[in-house]
């Protein structure tokens, strides 16, 4: 398996889906489509023109499937890249979403995906928390391996993806142009990666309330339109959208290791231990504190300690002006 914080490069595979017709029924069954929110612009206000072109829905979580999301969630040759990616006999996925982009005169954020332990993840833990574990080094033990492909539809004015196969500190890769029908398979839990510039570029960011809806037109799917506080404000082919469809599965080496630390669970009282212990160890002044984990300025006391890489050579971002 792969160390912490580097991974192998991630692999390149074309043609993916067979039959693209049935991506588009997906996609406009599945509309509309709203404005990623989430950590990046944690408490925005609904009524301010604050998101950018990015839309987002989940086709697979931990309760929910959309009808035909199997064509990407039984992807068998996800399940063939990432077997040789981590040299690894059980591949369990879990989710499927989508992306879908137009107007971004600026990349996404560079950055790792969130990731999950046994026991600790979104639902329980607070997302700086999971980073900071991850960090640290400490709770490798618990940490649920994740395989990610992520596949393209289009090509688009620009849209390309930069990762750091090499490191956080080496030039990252781009993958740019002849996009249509690719992924990219590997472990973007440990890999940097970031969404660069989407066209058009004439208006700059476009920006909208995070209430904004984008489907197709009534009468013609070929067609998307933004909805926002009422009015048309944006309308494109589809063909121009920079749309992305994400996997995600868990990994093991083999049936027998996953059952094997199944019951190795990681609580919060366990969290608060090791980091407190390490902490004691590195000579630091600050405690875990459980009561103080909503509380920004214990989590940047914690993070000091264990910063996050920060790659080299990242393109500016949408979020650099509204931050
Ligand atoms: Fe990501």
């Amino acid at each position: 398996m792969a160390d912490l914080h580097y991974a192998p490069p991630p692999v390149l595979i074309q043609d993916v889906i067979e039959d693209l017709d049935r991506v588009y029924t997906l996609l406009s069954d599945c509309a509309p489509y709203t404005p990623l929110g989430g950590w990046y612009a944690p408490g925005a206000d609904p009524d301010a023109a604050t998101s950018a072109l990015w839309f987002q829905q989940d086709w697979v979580h931990a309760d929910y499937r959309a009808p035909g999301s199997d064509l990407f969630l039984q992807c068998e040759r996800y399940f063939d890249v990432t077997r040789d990616y981590y040299d690894a006999e059980v591949v369990l996925p879990h989710s499927v979403y989508v992306n879908m982009m137009a107007g971004l005169a600026e990349c996404g954020p560079a950055h790792t995906d969130n990731p999950k332990f046994r026991g600790r993840e979104r639902k329980n833990t607070p997302m700086w928390l999971l980073r900071t574990m991850l960090w640290s080094g400490l709770f490798t033990r618990w940490e649920i391996v994740q395989s990610t492909a992520i596949w393209w539809l289009n090509d688009v004015e620009e849209g390309g993806l930069r990762y750091w196969a090499d490191g956080p500190y080496a030039s990252p890769h781009r993958h740019v142009g002849q996009m249509a029908n690719t992924a990219l398979v590997g472990d973007n839990h440990r890999m940097f990666h970031q969404v660069e510039r989407v066209g058009p570029f004439d208006q700059g960011t476009r920006r909208v309330t995070p209430r904004a809806e984008l489907a197709p037109l009534a009468g013609d799917e070929t067609v998307w339109a933004v909805h926002d506080r009422g009015e048309e404000v944006f309308r494109a082919p589809l063909a121009d959208y920079r749309v992305s469809v994400l996997w995600k599965a868990d990994v093991y080496e083999s049936e027998a290791q996953r059952q094997d630390v199944a019951d190795d669970q990681l609580s919060i009282d366990d969290v608060a231990r090791i980091f407190d212990e390490d902490l004691a160890k590195r000579g630091e002044a600050v405690r875990f504190d459980l009561e103080r984990l909503e509380d920004p300025s214990f989590a940047a006391e914690v993070q000091a300690v264990y910063p996050e890489a920060r790659p080299i050579e990242a393109g500016r971002t949408i979020y650099d002006e509204v931050a």
